[in-house]
């Protein structure tokens, strides 16, 4: 049995159809519930943290190029939902595809992805706690050495968590109706305060990096080239096109809805493009404004859309800002903390990981041990690590996540071409390699520290493959 090994698509198949679930989701809902996992941080405050940091005003062309490399990924994403629609989504496919190994990688990597995209999320969200109640930086904001916001707020939702609140249609929608709705407000009072000088040069020239920036926060690409660190400039605007995909990543979730949708063929593309599409002209429009209001270079890094509204003396609107914010993330770390719980979930059955998390409570229903594991690895990185550090490595690996799905795309086609495949991804493989040559060039404008601890990361993980999953799996032992 090598670590190539895969699970039988028609074993996994067979899993759904002794399911519960029922077909009730069309692609309305996913658009609402897309949207209602997707805005976040990202827009929030990566936005303007990159702007000022790497990009100036063509941080709109890094959402931009975001929104092309998600829109690839995720035609492949809705290929694999429609046809192995599965739980454990991404982690899955690469089980029943390109073997054991890749999957272990990529639940790891998964696992990273959402351990660390919540506590991006909850510290962006102290931010704007921060703002809206006037409270202290020095606790709830970036510079804050611990901050306290953040671990508050995981260690609240990680109690709903286990619990097993159901979200309810009622509440996700309600929340995407505030986010949607502040994002709307900023466009259609900040477009009259945007002024065309700070607009210009739309992508600022290229300079040398501050002195002090060592090599480790230079792209790897141009590392590798042998090019001297810069900020600005189109290398810039690439950069800060790696570090916001981060607002894109959530989309994949939606992954896991095939079998509770109740037209997966059509409805599973309308909600995953439709949400992403959403997104994208939100966070295009929002950054254009916010550039064109603050020059970048005082754009505020803890809540820069509410101070960029209060500068000029809207006080309502950042008031607004802050309370859509703050209501908004938390229905992004709620579902994060989620799918946490079910990808470590997924891992533990299959035996990957300790089996008692792969276990749920007697009365709750929920993984809640794995669920309380990944709280306290979010609560200690979002007391002590700035946001961008975080950002960089859940946007390294989403899209690293992406590729092997991208990948998995062709191989399953030639592995099962009798599946039935509600959805395809057009023009494969040529579509799914650009998805995945793209996911990979994205990775290339991230800095070589960002590397160097998602090589750490990896290496840790294929540690524990080999002296545990590898053993304990249940491939090794099928009747247990
Ligand atoms: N896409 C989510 C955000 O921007 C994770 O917060």
């Amino acid at each position: 049995m090598g670590v190539r090994r895969t699970l039988d698509v028609d074993e996994v198949l067979g899993r759904q159809e002794s399911g519960e679930l029922k077909r009730r989701l069309r692609g309305r809902d996913l658009i609402g519930f897309g949207v209602g996992i997707i805005i976040g941080t990202g827009i929030f405050t990566l936005a303007g943290v990159q702007a000022k940091t790497h990009a100036g005003p063509s941080v709109t062309l890094s959402f931009v190029l975001g929104a092309v490399v998600a829109g690839l990924a995720a035609l492949c994403y809705a290929e694999l939902a429609s046809s192995v629609p599965t739980a454990g989504s991404a982690y899955t496919y690469a089980f029943a595809t390109l073997g054991e190994v890749f999957a272990w990688i990529i639940g790891w990597d998964l696992l990273l992805e959402f351990a660390l995209g919540a506590a991006v999320v909850s510290r962006g969200w102290s931010g704007y706690l921060a703002n809206l109640l006037g409270l202290s930086p020095d606790l709830f904001g970036e510079t804050a050495p611990v901050n306290l916001g953040a671990v508050l707020i995981i260690a609240v939702l990680t109690v709903v968590a286990v619990v097993g609140i159901k979200q309810s249609a009622w509440l996700t929608n309600l929340l995407v109706v505030v986010k949607v709705a502040v994002c709307v407000l900023i466009l259609v009072v900040g477009v009259f305060f945007v002024k065309a000088a700070n607009l210009t040069p739309f992508v600022p020239p290229s300079e040398p990096a501050e002195s002090g920036t060592s090599a480790l926060h230079q792209p790897v690409v141009q590392a590798a080239l042998g090019l001297s660190p810069t900020m600005y400039g189109v290398a810039g605007m690439l950069t800060a096109a790696a570090v916001v995909f981060f607002a894109y990543t959530g989309f994949e979730a939606l992954a896991n809805l095939g079998e509770e949708t109740v037209n997966p063929r059509k409805d599973l593309r309308v909600g995953i493009l439709g949400a992403l599409g959403v997104c994208a002209v939100l966070y295009i429009g929002v950054s254009i404004v916010l550039t064109g209001m603050v020059p970048f270079a005082e754009i505020d890094t803890g809540a820069p859309l509410a101070d960029a509204f209060d500068r000029i003396g809207q006080h309502w609107v950042g008031a607004l800002i802050s309370l859509g914010a703050v209501t908004g993330l938390t229905s992004v770390m709620m579902v994060e903390l989620v799918t946490i719980g079910r990808i470590g979930f997924a891992m533990g059955r299959d035996g990957l990981l300790p089996k008692k998390l792969g276990t749920t409570h007697p009365k709750w229903g929920t993984p809640h041990r794995m669920t309380i594991a990944g709280a306290v690895l979010i609560a200690l990185l979002a007391a002590f690590v700035p946001i961008s550090e975080l950002a960089d490595m859940v946007s390294i690996g989403a899209l690293s996540a992406m590729i092997i799905v991208a990948i998995a795309v062709p191989v399953l086609r030639r592995r099962r071409p009798d599946l039935p495949r509600p959805f395809t991804v057009p023009f494969s493989p040529v579509v799914p390699v650009l998805a995945a040559l793209a996911c990979f060039y994205l990775m290339l404008n991230l800095d070589v520290l960002t590397w160097i601890r998602f090589a750490v990361w990896l290496a840790v993980g294929l540690v524990i493959y080999f002296a545990y999953g590898r053993r304990h799996s249940r491939l090794n032992t099928p009747d247990v």
